[in-house]
């Protein structure tokens, strides 16, 4: 996918995104909860993996009896826990974690990805102002009125968002969030999530790496090192779980380095 802006619209900037989804040029956005999320989420909050039916082996069969299986295993106990999707766009991973009974937050700068979110996937919502903690700034809180399904998302820019305006969250998926910002701002971005997320919460990433110099990003190619080198310096205890290949997106060699990233206390 191409991700080149029109003239003038900086790389990554909110009238970047906003271009990309008035274009409709999402090539990101999957129509399932994404596989690594239903792979690690028992991971991720300190449970064993629940048994998977049998099934014939392709990734769609797995993914399906991963989802049957978790659904059966979180559901009777549901944590209320709150789960932070940043950068969240419109993906179906809302739908999943707020199914298995989590409190679920989303931040997602553009309102069409919202709308079309909760549209989609035929969700009432009501909408909302909120007056962010710390800029003052009033921002809209688009929140799902199914009693079901506890999801909020705020339309905001996530630099913006502290825990006091979100409740305790403590776990998140990033997919298409860290890789999506240009890497002058992975520093701040590592100290965004400890203001948003609960201490000792729990991040469950998919970052991409692929050679320099292939495509111009977003996403942006993310070495160890680069994790490291935002994640270290505010505390946090970073697991390297699973390298995995990616080619079902684009033409060039591209892994998918799944990490567990542990925020301080
Ligand atoms: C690559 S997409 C990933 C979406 C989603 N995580 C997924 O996996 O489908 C990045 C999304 O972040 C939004 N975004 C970009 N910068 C943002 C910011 N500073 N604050 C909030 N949302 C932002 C974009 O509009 C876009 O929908």
């Amino acid at each position: 996918m191409n991700f080149t802006p029109s003239e003038g619209i900086a790389i990554a900037s909110p009238a970047f995104w906003s271009e990309r989804w008035v274009k409709h040029e999402i090539g990101w956005h999957i129509p399932t909860a994404n596989p690594v999320l239903v792979e690690y989420l028992p991971k991720l909050i300190g449970q064993p993996y629940p048994a998977v039916d049998e099934h014939d082996g392709t990734p769609q069969a797995l993914l399906q009896a991963r989802t049957k299986a978790l659904a059966e295993y979180v559901r009777p106990a549901p944590s209320q826990a709150g789960f932070l999707l940043p950068l969240c766009g419109k993906t179906i991973d809302l739908v999943f974690l707020a199914r298995l009974g989590f409190r679920v937050v989303g931040i997602e700068i553009v309102e069409q990805a919202i709308q079309e979110f909760f549209q989609e996937n035929n969700i009432p919502f009501k909408t909302e102002q909120h007056v962010l903690h710390e800029t003052k700034e009033s921002v809209k809180v688009h929140t799902s009125t199914d009693p079901n399904m506890n999801i909020s998302i705020f339309q905001a820019d996530l630099f913006a968002v502290t825990s006091k305006d979100v409740g305790a969250l403590h776990f998140s998926f990033d997919r298409g969030s860290f890789v999506a910002m240009q890497p002058a701002l992975r520093t701040k971005y590592a100290v965004t999530m400890t203001r948003i997320l609960a201490p000792t919460a729990r991040i469950l990433a998919a970052m991409i790496d692929y050679e320099e110099g292939v495509m111009a990003g977003p996403p942006f190619n993310v070495t160890n090192a680069a994790i490291e080198q935002a994640f270290s310096p505010v505390g946090s205890q970073i697991e390297y779980v699973e390298v995995k290949s990616n080619k079902t997106r684009f033409s060039f060699e591209m892994l998918e380095r799944i990490v567990i990233i542990a925020m301080p206390k």
